[in-house]
């Protein structure tokens, strides 16, 4: 009998086709959020899962697994939604599907860069209410932004994301200083300056980038105290996971122009963002979409395709995570 696996999310065709050539599979074909309540009846169904970020595979849901779950591979680099420790004991394989994403993390961070620097929404939102016509256009004030070019952009995590972020953005002319638990290889490093704190970064970042996992050790990484440290010229931006910054002292930051910007695609608490982030015209915001494009959410979906083809195959998995 073949191994039976459930797809929670639409992923995309040709991973779902590969799947079906091997296994059991049941689509979502509504592509509808399965509710919470429900996973766990659900998945005790199958042998493996493919499963979004979205799904939460908590405690309760690994104490209410009877054994037939062996596997939950799932289509995000980032593993937040899934406890690993509650996994293990009940002997459930974790994969995740990084490294094919990072360019398109990289593109998202540098939109968000010059969107909030080139203060891309009060631009879009001038044109579409068709009050452009009533605005006082200058030389000096109209839209005037900041650039990228010859600024310094800090980077959180100078991991696989962090590394093509900043040649991106040397690209931009920008020069790169970076935090990061260790100091990393002269190759990853590329000329970028490390510090071995967060805070003592800070005074010199035109723009922050935040590209560490979220992980007890790196909730509210961008804390109060790391923001009042920041130039007030300076630029938030985060594709990581919204519990790395603290909302309270961002939106107070930006309310109070303390910092100048800030671009964000990850929030707490999504998609009920903390509402005080809409008011705010100094925040370019995107709805967690840095990983979306054909391309990339194709190779996700085939990486996902090949873990679970690798543990029921016995063969070694392309990303393992627990
Ligand atoms: C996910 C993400 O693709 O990879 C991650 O960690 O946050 C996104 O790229 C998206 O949330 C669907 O699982």
């Amino acid at each position: 009998m073949k191994p039976k696996i459930l797809v929670t999310r639409k992923i995309s065709d040709i991973a779902e086709i590969h799947l079906k050539e091997k296994f059991d599979v049941t689509l979502n074909l509504k592509d509808e959020a399965i509710p919470y309540e429900n996973l766990a009846k659900i998945c005790n169904e199958y042998d493996g899962v493919i499963a979004a970020s979205w799904d939460k595979f908590d405690t309760n849901f690994f104490n209410a697994m009877n054994g037939k779950l062996k596997i939950i591979a799932s289509i995000a680099v980032g593993y937040d939604n899934i406890d690993l420790k509650s996994a293990k004991e009940k002997n459930i394989i974790i994969t995740n599907a990084p490294n094919v994403l990072n360019d398109a993390v990289a593109e998202t961070t540098l939109l968000l860069m010059l969107g909030a620097a080139r203060r891309a929404y009060e631009g879009l939102t001038l044109v579409k209410s068709g009050k452009w016509k009533d605005a006082k256009v200058d030389f000096t004030n109209f839209m005037v932004g900041k650039p990228l070019t010859g600024k310094t952009l800090g980077i959180i995590g100078m991991g696989r994301i962090g590394k093509i972020v900043s040649e991106r953005a040397k690209g931009f002319g920008m020069k790169i200083i970076y935090f990061n638990r260790k100091k990393v290889s002269s190759d990853l490093e590329a000329g970028a300056k490390y510090y071995n704190s967060v805070n003592g970064m800070m005074p010199y970042c035109d723009f922050i980038s935040i590209h560490c996992p979220a992980t007890p050790e790196t909730k509210h990484i961008l804390n109060k105290e790391a923001i009042s440290l920041l130039p007030n010229h300076a630029i938030v931006i985060n594709t990581s996971r919204g519990i790395t910054l603290d909302d309270d002292a961002l939106i107070e930051a930006l309310k109070n122009n303390k910092i100048y910007a800030a671009g964000l695609d990850v929030f707490n608490n999504e998609p009920n963002l903390d509402s005080r982030y809409l008011e705010l015209d100094n925040c370019f915001t995107l709805p967690h979409i840095s990983s979306a494009n054909n391309e990339t959410r194709e190779a996700m979906s085939i990486l996902a395709v090949r873990n679970i083809e690798a543990h029921f195959d016995s063969k070694k998995y392309p990303s393992r995570v627990a």
